[in-house]
């Protein structure tokens, strides 16, 4: 299976930091985000990853990355026109996805857990698979109402959340994924919304979810920005006592 890091997006809630520099290259502690989705990606076994940057920022994302092999891995490059959603941004890996099961990391989503597992499962399963996670901010995020072992719909940051369970940002497809996204219409904020696509695959019967007990945040906004920093940070200080 192939992995992709979505790093497109203006990051406009953290103006203006973002304003010149792109968010994915800010620094969570002491190394800039994108190398935390990518060490994920990589303990969960994907080394064929490809990296969707707007286009102001290939060049330094290029720069910045090189060619994988530092890191163990090979890497691809999209361009993402402008800040059209998830979901186009996930678009412009059709080809290299070649019609196989994709993996998928949001570029400012850190996890602490590996996907190994759930990778390995789902080469033999079909559809699509999301990661739910107990949140207290469930607003911020798209939400999973659950009943037993089903997600019956996902809201995108409603007013009232249906449940505290937030769909994190590492998502298992299956190659259909890329007509569904073909079929969707921009949302009211003019995006291709993920959460549509997974409405599609509720809709087929075709979504699972497992729950994911370990830490999960963002990095989008400064309040989880600094969280994260504050996480590594302390991470960091445990591993170098
Ligand atoms: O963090 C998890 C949440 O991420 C999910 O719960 C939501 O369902 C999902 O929509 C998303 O919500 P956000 O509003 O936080 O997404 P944001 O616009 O910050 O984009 C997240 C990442 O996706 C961003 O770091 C880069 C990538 N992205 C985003 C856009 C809008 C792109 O590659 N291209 C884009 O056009």
């Amino acid at each position: 299976m192939k992995g992709v890091i979505l790093a497109g997006g203006l990051g406009t809630r953290l103006h203006p930091l973002t304003l010149i520099t792109n968010k994915h290259l800010l620094p969570i502690y002491n190394k800039p985000m994108i190398l935390y989705p990518l060490e994920t990606l990589r303990q969960s076994g994907l080394k064929e990853i490809m990296i969707v940057c707007g286009k102001e920022h290939g060049g330094d994302f290029m720069n910045f990355l090189g060619s994988g092999k530092e890191y163990g891995v090979k890497f691809s490059f999209a361009l993402q026109d402008g800040p059209g959603g998830i979901a186009e941004a996930l678009g412009l890996a059709e080809n290299f996805a070649d019609k196989g099961k994709i993996a998928v990391i949001l570029g400012d989503n850190l996890f602490e857990e590996s996907f190994s597992e759930e990778v390995e499962k789902f080469k033999s399963q079909d559809g699509a698979k999301v990661f739910v996670k107990e949140v207290n901010d469930p607003g911020r995020f798209g939400v999973a109402e659950v009943k037993g072992d089903r997600i019956v719909s996902i809201e995108e940051k409603p007013h009232k959340p249906k449940s505290n369970y937030a769909v994190t940002g590492f998502y298992l497809y299956n190659f259909d994924v890329f007509n569904k996204i073909k079929r969707l219409k921009p949302s009211e904020r003019g995006e291709l919304e993920i959460t549509d696509v997974h409405t599609m695959y509720i809709q087929e019967g075709n979504l699972s979810y497992a729950f994911i007990d370990s830490f999960w945040s963002d990095a989008g906004t400064f309040e989880s920005l600094l969280t994260a920093s504050n996480r590594a940070a302390e991470r960091m200080k445990n591993s170098n006592p």
